[in-house]
Protein backbone atom coordinates (compact mmCIF):
# COMPACT_ATOMS: atom_id res chain seq x y z
CA UNK A 1 0.00 0.00 0.00
CA UNK A 2 2.91 2.33 0.99
CA UNK A 3 5.04 1.12 -1.57
CA UNK A 4 2.08 1.73 -4.36
CA UNK A 5 1.60 5.23 -3.03
CA UNK A 6 5.58 5.79 -3.46
CA UNK A 7 5.73 4.54 -6.52
CA UNK A 8 2.85 6.12 -8.13
CA UNK A 9 2.17 9.00 -6.45
CA UNK A 10 5.13 10.26 -4.43
CA UNK A 11 8.43 9.41 -6.68
CA UNK A 12 7.38 10.92 -9.66
CA UNK A 13 6.56 14.20 -8.20
CA UNK A 14 9.64 14.24 -5.97
CA UNK A 15 11.30 13.30 -8.98
CA UNK A 16 10.42 16.43 -11.16
CA UNK A 17 11.86 18.52 -8.25
CA UNK A 18 15.91 19.17 -7.75
CA UNK A 19 17.49 15.80 -5.82
CA UNK A 20 18.66 17.88 -2.95
CA UNK A 21 16.04 19.96 -2.64
CA UNK A 22 13.81 17.12 -2.06
CA UNK A 23 16.30 15.33 0.04
CA UNK A 24 15.96 18.20 2.95
CA UNK A 25 12.21 18.82 2.71
CA UNK A 26 11.71 14.76 3.22
CA UNK A 27 14.65 14.70 6.11
CA UNK A 28 12.51 17.87 7.98
CA UNK A 29 9.43 15.84 7.18
CA UNK A 30 10.99 12.99 8.97
CA UNK A 31 12.90 14.92 12.17
CA UNK A 32 9.43 16.25 12.74
CA UNK A 33 6.78 13.18 12.51
CA UNK A 34 6.13 11.53 15.77
CA UNK A 35 8.17 8.37 16.11
CA UNK A 36 5.89 5.17 15.89
CA UNK A 37 7.35 1.37 16.96
CA UNK A 38 7.97 -0.54 14.01
CA UNK A 39 6.66 -4.04 14.21
CA UNK A 40 8.38 -6.52 16.13
CA UNK A 41 10.92 -8.09 14.11
CA UNK A 42 11.38 -12.22 13.56
CA UNK A 43 13.19 -13.35 16.03
CA UNK A 44 15.62 -15.43 12.95
CA UNK A 45 16.55 -11.65 11.90
CA UNK A 46 17.84 -10.94 15.41
CA UNK A 47 21.83 -10.87 15.86
CA UNK A 48 24.45 -10.24 18.19
CA UNK A 49 27.25 -8.69 16.58
CA UNK A 50 30.37 -7.12 18.43
CA UNK A 51 28.08 -7.92 21.62
CA UNK A 52 25.37 -5.46 20.59
CA UNK A 53 22.03 -7.01 20.06
CA UNK A 54 20.67 -6.20 16.44
CA UNK A 55 17.22 -6.81 15.75
CA UNK A 56 17.93 -7.05 12.86
CA UNK A 57 20.61 -6.28 10.25
CA UNK A 58 19.02 -3.80 7.85
CA UNK A 59 20.72 -0.07 8.76
CA UNK A 60 20.33 2.91 7.26
CA UNK A 61 23.41 4.00 4.92
CA UNK A 62 25.94 7.13 5.88
CA UNK A 63 25.09 10.37 4.14
CA UNK A 64 21.78 10.05 4.59
CA UNK A 65 21.27 12.00 8.03
CA UNK A 66 24.55 13.73 8.05
CA UNK A 67 23.96 15.83 11.17
CA UNK A 68 21.43 13.27 13.30
CA UNK A 69 17.97 14.72 12.64
CA UNK A 70 15.87 12.14 12.39
CA UNK A 71 16.71 9.17 14.60
CA UNK A 72 13.72 7.79 15.88
CA UNK A 73 12.29 8.19 11.82
CA UNK A 74 15.17 5.53 11.51
CA UNK A 75 13.49 3.09 13.97
CA UNK A 76 10.13 4.24 12.54
CA UNK A 77 10.64 3.30 9.08
CA UNK A 78 12.04 -0.22 10.68
CA UNK A 79 15.88 -0.30 10.48
CA UNK A 80 18.13 -2.08 13.03
CA UNK A 81 20.68 0.46 12.83
CA UNK A 82 21.51 3.78 11.56
CA UNK A 83 25.09 4.91 10.60
CA UNK A 84 25.32 8.45 11.04
CA UNK A 85 27.54 11.39 9.55
CA UNK A 86 29.42 11.90 7.89
CA UNK A 87 30.61 14.66 10.81
CA UNK A 88 33.39 16.58 10.37
CA UNK A 89 34.83 18.54 13.61
CA UNK A 90 33.84 22.08 12.80
CA UNK A 91 30.67 22.88 10.26
CA UNK A 92 31.35 23.21 6.73
CA UNK A 93 29.48 23.96 3.77
CA UNK A 94 30.19 21.47 0.90
CA UNK A 95 31.26 21.48 -2.53
CA UNK A 96 29.12 24.17 -4.60
CA UNK A 97 26.38 22.61 -6.03
CA UNK A 98 24.31 21.60 -8.19
CA UNK A 99 26.08 18.29 -6.27
CA UNK A 100 23.07 15.41 -6.17
CA UNK A 101 21.86 14.14 -9.72
CA UNK A 102 19.48 11.02 -10.15
CA UNK A 103 20.14 8.57 -12.98
CA UNK A 104 16.57 7.15 -12.87
CA UNK A 105 16.81 4.71 -15.45
CA UNK A 106 19.87 3.27 -13.66
CA UNK A 107 18.15 3.14 -10.00
CA UNK A 108 21.61 5.13 -9.41
CA UNK A 109 22.31 8.38 -7.93
CA UNK A 110 26.10 10.53 -8.38
CA UNK A 111 26.81 12.83 -5.53
CA UNK A 112 29.54 15.28 -5.01
CA UNK A 113 28.15 17.04 -1.26
CA UNK A 114 31.57 16.78 0.03
CA UNK A 115 30.45 16.70 3.86
CA UNK A 116 28.60 19.62 4.37
CA UNK A 117 27.13 19.55 8.17
CA UNK A 118 27.06 21.12 11.33
CA UNK A 119 29.78 20.17 12.84
CA UNK A 120 30.11 17.51 15.90
CA UNK A 121 29.36 20.08 18.74
CA UNK A 122 25.94 20.37 17.12
CA UNK A 123 25.92 16.85 16.45
CA UNK A 124 27.32 15.98 19.64
CA UNK A 125 24.26 18.67 21.81
CA UNK A 126 21.33 16.74 19.25
CA UNK A 127 22.51 13.41 20.85
CA UNK A 128 23.06 14.10 24.23
CA UNK A 129 19.14 15.73 24.07
CA UNK A 130 18.46 12.08 22.75
CA UNK A 131 20.32 9.98 24.85
CA UNK A 132 18.10 11.86 27.92
CA UNK A 133 14.83 9.94 25.86
CA UNK A 134 15.51 6.60 25.05
CA UNK A 135 17.28 6.16 21.63
CA UNK A 136 15.57 3.40 20.08
CA UNK A 137 17.52 2.62 17.78
CA UNK A 138 21.29 1.46 17.56
CA UNK A 139 23.59 3.79 16.08
CA UNK A 140 27.03 4.00 14.04
CA UNK A 141 28.67 7.44 13.93
CA UNK A 142 30.59 7.91 10.41
CA UNK A 143 33.51 10.50 11.00
CA UNK A 144 35.67 12.36 8.24
CA UNK A 145 38.03 15.07 8.46
CA UNK A 146 37.21 18.81 7.20
CA UNK A 147 38.10 19.90 3.72
CA UNK A 148 40.03 22.34 4.69
CA UNK A 149 42.29 20.31 6.89
CA UNK A 150 45.96 20.54 5.76
CA UNK A 151 46.94 16.69 5.56
CA UNK A 152 49.20 16.67 8.47
CA UNK A 153 46.41 17.55 10.77
CA UNK A 154 43.80 14.90 9.46
CA UNK A 155 44.74 12.36 12.29
CA UNK A 156 43.85 15.05 14.30
CA UNK A 157 40.71 15.60 12.97
CA UNK A 158 39.58 11.97 13.23
CA UNK A 159 40.76 12.19 17.16
CA UNK A 160 38.65 15.12 17.94
CA UNK A 161 36.00 13.59 16.51
CA UNK A 162 36.75 10.24 18.34
CA UNK A 163 36.84 12.26 21.44
CA UNK A 164 33.80 14.07 21.36
CA UNK A 165 31.05 11.80 20.10
CA UNK A 166 32.67 8.18 20.87
CA UNK A 167 30.59 7.86 23.84
CA UNK A 168 27.20 8.21 21.43
CA UNK A 169 28.13 5.43 19.21
CA UNK A 170 27.26 1.62 19.03
CA UNK A 171 30.67 1.59 16.67
CA UNK A 172 32.21 3.91 14.89
CA UNK A 173 33.14 3.87 11.53
CA UNK A 174 36.14 5.76 9.98
CA UNK A 175 35.69 7.20 6.77
CA UNK A 176 38.81 7.41 4.30
CA UNK A 177 36.59 6.01 1.25
CA UNK A 178 34.60 9.47 0.01
CA UNK A 179 35.61 10.32 -3.45
CA UNK A 180 34.75 14.09 -2.88
CA UNK A 181 37.30 15.29 0.02
CA UNK A 182 40.45 15.60 -2.44
CA UNK A 183 43.01 13.59 -0.69
CA UNK A 184 40.97 11.42 1.33
CA UNK A 185 41.01 8.17 0.10
CA UNK A 186 44.80 8.09 0.08
CA UNK A 187 44.04 7.21 3.69
CA UNK A 188 43.86 4.04 2.74
CA UNK A 189 47.24 2.43 3.15
CA UNK A 190 48.35 0.04 5.85
CA UNK A 191 50.88 3.14 6.98
CA UNK A 192 48.31 6.04 7.26
CA UNK A 193 46.10 3.20 9.01
CA UNK A 194 48.30 2.59 11.85
CA UNK A 195 48.36 6.46 12.28
CA UNK A 196 44.51 6.98 12.47
CA UNK A 197 44.15 3.99 14.58
CA UNK A 198 47.01 5.24 16.83
CA UNK A 199 45.14 8.56 17.49
CA UNK A 200 41.62 7.27 17.68
CA UNK A 201 42.29 4.59 20.16
CA UNK A 202 45.01 6.35 22.09
CA UNK A 203 46.31 3.28 23.42
CA UNK A 204 43.08 2.33 25.00
CA UNK A 205 41.47 -0.98 24.12
CA UNK A 206 38.58 -1.63 26.41
CA UNK A 207 36.07 0.76 26.78
CA UNK A 208 35.35 2.00 22.87
CA UNK A 209 33.23 1.22 20.81
CA UNK A 210 33.64 -0.98 18.19
CA UNK A 211 35.75 0.61 15.27
CA UNK A 212 35.31 0.07 11.58
CA UNK A 213 36.74 1.30 8.33
CA UNK A 214 34.96 2.30 5.24
CA UNK A 215 36.63 0.95 1.90
CA UNK A 216 36.35 2.47 -1.42
CA UNK A 217 35.02 -0.26 -4.08
CA UNK A 218 37.74 1.19 -6.50
CA UNK A 219 40.95 0.04 -5.23
CA UNK A 220 43.07 -2.40 -7.02
CA UNK A 221 42.19 -6.33 -5.24
CA UNK A 222 45.66 -6.62 -3.93
CA UNK A 223 46.01 -3.65 -2.04
CA UNK A 224 42.07 -3.99 -0.90
CA UNK A 225 43.49 -7.30 0.81
CA UNK A 226 46.03 -5.85 2.44
CA UNK A 227 44.14 -3.05 3.94
CA UNK A 228 42.25 -5.89 4.85
CA UNK A 229 45.56 -7.82 7.05
CA UNK A 230 46.22 -4.39 8.62
CA UNK A 231 42.72 -3.58 9.39
CA UNK A 232 42.69 -7.31 11.69
CA UNK A 233 46.08 -7.16 12.77
CA UNK A 234 45.39 -3.60 14.15
CA UNK A 235 42.46 -4.21 16.14
CA UNK A 236 39.86 -2.67 13.90
CA UNK A 237 36.40 -4.26 14.66
CA UNK A 238 34.76 -4.08 11.03
CA UNK A 239 35.14 -3.22 7.37
CA UNK A 240 32.46 -1.05 6.07
CA UNK A 241 32.11 -2.16 1.99
CA UNK A 242 31.56 -0.37 0.01
CA UNK A 243 31.30 3.69 -0.62
CA UNK A 244 30.61 5.32 -3.66
CA UNK A 245 32.54 4.21 -6.94
CA UNK A 246 34.36 6.99 -9.40
CA UNK A 247 33.89 3.82 -12.09
CA UNK A 248 31.62 4.74 -15.03
CA UNK A 249 32.43 2.42 -18.46
CA UNK A 250 33.01 -0.66 -17.07
CA UNK A 251 29.47 -0.43 -14.81
CA UNK A 252 28.10 0.50 -18.40
CA UNK A 253 26.78 3.76 -16.29
CA UNK A 254 26.79 6.97 -19.47
CA UNK A 255 27.27 10.07 -16.99
CA UNK A 256 29.19 12.88 -16.90
CA UNK A 257 28.34 13.58 -13.29
CA UNK A 258 31.74 13.60 -11.62
CA UNK A 259 31.34 12.25 -7.81
CA UNK A 260 30.33 8.94 -6.60
CA UNK A 261 28.29 6.76 -8.21
CA UNK A 262 25.93 4.82 -5.80
CA UNK A 263 22.66 2.62 -6.49
CA UNK A 264 21.91 -0.36 -8.68
CA UNK A 265 25.20 -0.63 -10.96
CA UNK A 266 27.32 -0.90 -7.13
CA UNK A 267 25.58 -4.17 -6.37
CA UNK A 268 27.61 -6.55 -7.82
CA UNK A 269 30.82 -4.47 -7.43
CA UNK A 270 30.25 -4.50 -3.92
CA UNK A 271 29.14 -7.96 -3.58
CA UNK A 272 32.09 -8.90 -5.62
CA UNK A 273 34.28 -6.76 -2.87
CA UNK A 274 32.76 -8.12 0.45
CA UNK A 275 32.94 -11.78 -1.46
CA UNK A 276 37.01 -11.05 -1.32
CA UNK A 277 37.17 -9.94 2.06
CA UNK A 278 35.28 -12.57 3.50
CA UNK A 279 37.13 -15.32 1.98
CA UNK A 280 40.53 -13.60 2.51
CA UNK A 281 39.90 -12.95 5.93
CA UNK A 282 38.28 -16.08 6.66
CA UNK A 283 35.22 -14.23 8.12
CA UNK A 284 37.53 -13.41 11.33
CA UNK A 285 36.50 -9.77 10.25
CA UNK A 286 32.40 -8.30 10.36
CA UNK A 287 31.57 -6.59 6.73
CA UNK A 288 29.04 -3.99 7.21
CA UNK A 289 28.00 -4.49 3.05
CA UNK A 290 26.79 -1.92 1.71
CA UNK A 291 26.12 -1.10 -2.32
CA UNK A 292 23.22 -1.36 -4.24
CA UNK A 293 20.79 -3.03 -1.78
CA UNK A 294 16.72 -2.17 -3.71
CA UNK A 295 15.12 -5.85 -2.47
CA UNK A 296 15.02 -8.80 -0.37
CA UNK A 297 17.39 -10.99 -2.71
CA UNK A 298 19.64 -8.43 -2.69
CA UNK A 299 20.27 -8.16 0.70
CA UNK A 300 20.39 -11.71 1.34
CA UNK A 301 22.97 -11.82 -1.98
CA UNK A 302 25.64 -9.38 0.15
CA UNK A 303 24.91 -11.12 3.57
CA UNK A 304 25.36 -14.46 1.67
CA UNK A 305 28.88 -12.95 0.26
CA UNK A 306 29.88 -13.02 3.88
CA UNK A 307 28.22 -9.46 5.08
CA UNK A 308 27.24 -9.57 8.73
CA UNK A 309 25.17 -6.85 8.48
CA UNK A 310 23.62 -4.44 5.62
CA UNK A 311 23.12 -0.58 4.78
CA UNK A 312 21.28 0.82 2.22
CA UNK A 313 20.44 4.40 0.81
CA UNK A 314 19.74 4.88 -3.00
CA UNK A 315 17.06 1.51 -3.03
CA UNK A 316 15.56 3.71 -0.62
CA UNK A 317 15.00 6.71 -2.76
CA UNK A 318 13.97 4.46 -5.74
CA UNK A 319 11.79 2.03 -3.94
CA UNK A 320 10.26 4.55 -0.61
CA UNK A 321 10.06 4.26 2.89
CA UNK A 322 8.10 0.58 2.61
CA UNK A 323 11.38 -0.88 1.32
CA UNK A 324 13.33 -1.91 5.08
CA UNK A 325 9.86 -3.85 5.87
CA UNK A 326 9.95 -5.41 2.63
CA UNK A 327 13.80 -6.37 2.77
CA UNK A 328 12.60 -7.93 6.34
CA UNK A 329 9.65 -9.96 5.46
CA UNK A 330 11.63 -10.90 2.13
CA UNK A 331 14.89 -11.92 3.57
CA UNK A 332 13.04 -14.11 6.69
CA UNK A 333 10.90 -16.08 3.59
CA UNK A 334 14.48 -16.62 2.22
CA UNK A 335 16.41 -18.22 5.34
CA UNK A 336 13.22 -20.32 6.00
CA UNK A 337 13.26 -21.06 2.40
CA UNK A 338 17.12 -22.36 2.48
CA UNK A 339 16.65 -24.16 6.09
CA UNK A 340 18.59 -21.21 7.85
CA UNK A 341 17.47 -20.94 11.22
CA UNK A 342 18.87 -17.06 11.90
CA UNK A 343 20.65 -14.71 9.71
CA UNK A 344 23.95 -15.92 11.87
CA UNK A 345 23.84 -19.33 9.28
CA UNK A 346 23.39 -17.52 6.57
CA UNK A 347 26.77 -15.17 6.23
CA UNK A 348 29.38 -15.87 4.50
CA UNK A 349 27.25 -19.16 3.13
CA UNK A 350 27.94 -18.56 -0.66
CA UNK A 351 31.88 -18.11 0.08
CA UNK A 352 32.10 -21.08 2.66
CA UNK A 353 33.91 -23.87 0.98
C1 LIG B 1 23.77 11.42 -1.50
C2 LIG B 1 24.75 10.51 -0.85
C3 LIG B 1 25.55 10.97 0.18
C4 LIG B 1 26.46 10.11 0.79
N1 LIG B 1 27.23 10.59 1.81
C5 LIG B 1 28.09 9.75 2.45
C6 LIG B 1 28.83 10.20 3.56
O1 LIG B 1 28.70 11.34 4.01
N2 LIG B 1 29.70 9.32 4.13
C7 LIG B 1 29.85 8.03 3.70
O2 LIG B 1 30.64 7.27 4.26
N3 LIG B 1 29.12 7.57 2.65
C8 LIG B 1 28.24 8.39 2.03
N4 LIG B 1 27.50 7.93 0.99
C9 LIG B 1 27.70 6.54 0.52
C10 LIG B 1 26.68 5.58 1.13
O3 LIG B 1 26.81 5.50 2.52
C11 LIG B 1 26.85 4.17 0.52
O4 LIG B 1 28.14 3.68 0.87
C12 LIG B 1 26.73 4.16 -1.00
O5 LIG B 1 25.77 5.09 -1.43
C13 LIG B 1 26.36 2.78 -1.53
O6 LIG B 1 25.11 2.37 -1.02
P1 LIG B 1 23.73 2.49 -1.85
O7 LIG B 1 23.98 1.94 -3.21
O8 LIG B 1 22.73 1.73 -1.05
O9 LIG B 1 23.40 3.95 -1.90
C14 LIG B 1 26.58 8.77 0.36
C15 LIG B 1 25.75 8.31 -0.66
C16 LIG B 1 24.84 9.14 -1.25
C17 LIG B 1 23.96 8.61 -2.36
Amino acid sequence: MLDRFYRCIAKPMLFRLDAEAVHHMILTILAHTPSMAPWPDPPALNLSLWGIEFSNPIGLAAGMDKDAVAVHAWHSLGFGFAELGTVTPRPQPGNSGPRLFRLPDGGALINRLGFPGAGMDAFGARLERLRRGRIPIRLGINLGPNKDTAPGAVVEDYAALMNRLGAYADFIVINVSSPNTPGLRNWQSPERMREIYAAITGGQTTTRPPILIKLAPDLESAELLKICDTATELGFNGIVATNTTLRRKELRVKSDYEGGLSGRPLLELARGIIADIYRHTGGRIPIVGVGGIASAEDAYGHIRAGASIVELYTGLIYEGPGLVAAIKAGLAGLLRRDGFGSISQAIGSAVRT
